[in-house]
């Protein structure tokens, strides 16, 4: 009885060896793949910056002015700004094999910035500068995502790099430009500005969201018809629009943003779209003229804010 209780103990004691034995084993395991991949994929943990002054930070050459810029033969540099509900550039072409250096902050609260088929996720915060370098390898396309939940909007923050083949690219280089009209280049710049930086609330078809965000198909050319409604639509876009407003009998309290930042051309760019686009152009005045940026940039020296603009709506009587 005593040998056989003995002999069990020794079979529990040698199992117990082997499972701690297998544990440490894991750990040494776990350590090593965690030097390899700082050492062998650069890969690191995010290190505190001292956080600054967010508005300083945008104030920043880079920054004030974000877009893809050249820095060398071969390597290229992303300088973005996240704001609810879209990144500038929303759209960025990179050449496939570049070293391409990312710069990133936010406007107004914590995005995120992921991007499909990569490695790549990080957070964008008021304040700071989130920055990495990444090579695209291949020709292709890739989605870039907010996943940090920013507001109304959020599932809609995305963004696009398209990752050409630099081979293609002087293929195409050495042919003649095509000259397109010059019609469609307005509307198509302008289709890319709204895309980028109105549809994320107002939907690309301008059909916004019931309850949040007003549609702009069939509703901006009743604002036109009202007299003084193309100073307002300018002044919408510029200095924001705040308080309870009503839409083919929908309410909405929303708030929607100044969008200052964006230059005279692109302000004229973005409200030409929602002019014309979705049949809108046909519910135009006869004799309508696009939106000009030398308009953007009068309407632009009164210094309005959000509530006078909503003053500037309800005098337009349509509520
Ligand atoms: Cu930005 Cu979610």
């Amino acid at each position: 009885m005593a040998e056989d209780e003995h002999a069990a103990h020794e079979t529990i004691e040698r199992y117990e060896r082997i499972w701690v034995g297998f544990s440490l084993i894991l750990i040494v395991i776990f350590v090593s793949l965690v030097f390899y991949a700082v050492s062998m994929h650069g890969t690191h943990i995010g290190h505190a910056e001292p956080r600054q002054d967010p508005q300083q930070i945008l104030a920043m050459e880079e920054f004030a002015n974000p877009g893809v810029v050249q820095t060398g033969e071969n390597t290229w540099q992303v300088n973005m700004v996240a704001q609810a509900f879209s990144f500038t550039p929303g759209e960025i072409e990179l050449p496939a094999g570049a070293e391409v250096t990312f710069r990133m902050t936010s406007r107004d609260v914590i995005h995120g910035f992921q991007i499909r088929g990569t490695g790549i996720n990080v957070e964008l915060i008021p304040g700071d500068v989130s920055s990495l370098t990444y090579t695209f390898r291949r020709p292709g396309e890739h989605l870039i995502i907010c996943n940090q939940y920013c507001g109304i909007a959020h599932q809609n923050m995305l963004g696009r790099i398209v990752v050409t083949d630099p081979d293609a690219q002087v293929a195409e280089a050495d042919e003649p430009a095509a000259s397109a009209p010059e019609e469609e280049d307005w509307r198509a710049a302008a289709e890319r500005s709204f895309n980028a930086q109105c549809a994320a609330c107002h939907q690309r078809d301008g059909s916004g969201m019931p309850g949040a965000f007003p549609p702009l198909a069939g509703h901006i050319p009743e604002l036109v018809a009202a007299g003084g409604g193309r100073e307002y639509l300018i002044n919408v876009v510029l200095y924001g629009l705040a308080g309870v407003i009503e839409v083919d009998g929908v309410s909405y309290s929303g708030m929607m943003p100044g969008m200052g930042r964006l230059s005279d051309a692109e302000t004229a760019a973005v409200l030409n779209h929602a002019l014309h686009a979705w049949g809108n152009e046909g519910a135009l005045p006869e004799g309508f003229e696009p939106v000009t940026a030398e308009e953007v940039a009068q309407q632009r020296e009164q210094g309005l804010g959000p509530a006078d603009v909503l003053e500037q709506r309800q005098a337009l009587g349509l509520d």
